[in-house]
């Protein structure tokens, strides 16, 4: 048996280049895992189905589960016959923009490699995890990782340090397509963005292209932004398409109701092991 914990991420920045003659956009984004995250059991057995179980009975269990893609998708590139049983006890929010059903398939192609014998590379793993979403790649990178593309190709960076910040979640959730959807484009055009090395270089500047067409969906998000800022916050924005935000520096904790309100820090892995919370 092998229990896992699966991080949720941030986007600390998130630039949308263009749209792709694929329906896709390509991206500029420093991603960073946090220690908010949800816990996976996998243990082999003897059926000839996965068995899916969740702590939340509002989420699928079935194929469109991404955790039953991506044991399909090992099964399929490496020829095995092997079945897992899978319990997820449930903690990162969906449809928040914080990559937690990504995640999830991220860990469970760890744990299929672990459970078979470790012959899959990282590298391969990254390739057919692009296969299951745009940011299942970056969860296999160790946690601080600048993703350019649809979001698959993974440049890792050394990590950041255990900065803490808040997740707020309203009750409202967004859809990652219906936010796209609302992009209009060009937002700015910058020949040489420098994003990358300021942020390297210490000058913390979030910011995120998604936020705009997540507030014309949502009113209420800009709202929360504003109430968010008040509270003395440095830095206060959407985490990819949303609807969950970050917190980073130093503020007073929100306290309003239909808020949740998650303490976290930022976490990387080891290059060996899988990521792990501590207590
Ligand atoms: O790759 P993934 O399945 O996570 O993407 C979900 C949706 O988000 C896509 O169908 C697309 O509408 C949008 N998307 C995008 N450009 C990206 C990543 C996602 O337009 N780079």
């Amino acid at each position: 048996m092998l229990q896992l914990f699966s991080p949720a991420k941030i986007n600390l920045f998130l630039r949308i280049q263009n749209k792709r003659p694929d329906g896709y956009h390509n991206l500029s984004s420093l991603l960073q895992t946090i220690d908010l995250g949800d816990n996976i059991t996998f243990q082999l057995h003897q059926d000839e189905n996965d068995i899916l179980t969740c702590s939340e009975v509002s989420l699928p269990t079935n194929h469109t589960n991404l955790i039953l893609k991506a044991t399909e998708l090992f099964r399929q590139k490496t020829n095995l016959r092997i079945h897992l049983k899978i319990h997820l006890e449930k903690h990162i929010p969906t449809q928040a923009g914080l990559g937690g059903g990504s995640s999830n398939a991220a860990t469970t192609l760890w744990a299929f490699n672990e459970l078979s014998g470790k012959k899959i590379d990282i590298k391969q793993l990254m390739e057919w995890g692009a296969e299951i979403g745009s940011d299942v790649p970056f969860f296999l990178s160790q946690g601080t990782a600048h993703c350019t593309g649809r979001g698959e190709h993974v440049k890792n960076l050394a990590s950041l340090g255990s900065i803490s910040l808040f997740i707020v979640k309203p009750s409202i959730g967004l859809s990652t397509p219906a936010v796209y959807k609302r992009l209009r484009l060009p937002i700015t055009f910058r020949e040489n963005p420098s994003e990358l090395e300021d942020f390297l270089s210490g000058k913390i500047n979030c910011f995120n292209d998604l936020e705009q067409p997540a507030f014309n969906l949502s009113a209420e998000l800009k709202d929360l932004k504003q109430y968010l800022c008040s509270r003395g916050f440095q830095q206060v924005l959407l985490s990819g398409s949303g609807s969950a935000f970050f917190c980073l520096g130093n503020g007073k904790i929100p306290c309003t109701e239909n808020l949740a309100v998650y303490p976290a820090n930022f976490v990387n892995r080891e290059i060996n092991n899988w990521y792990t919370k501590k207590e």
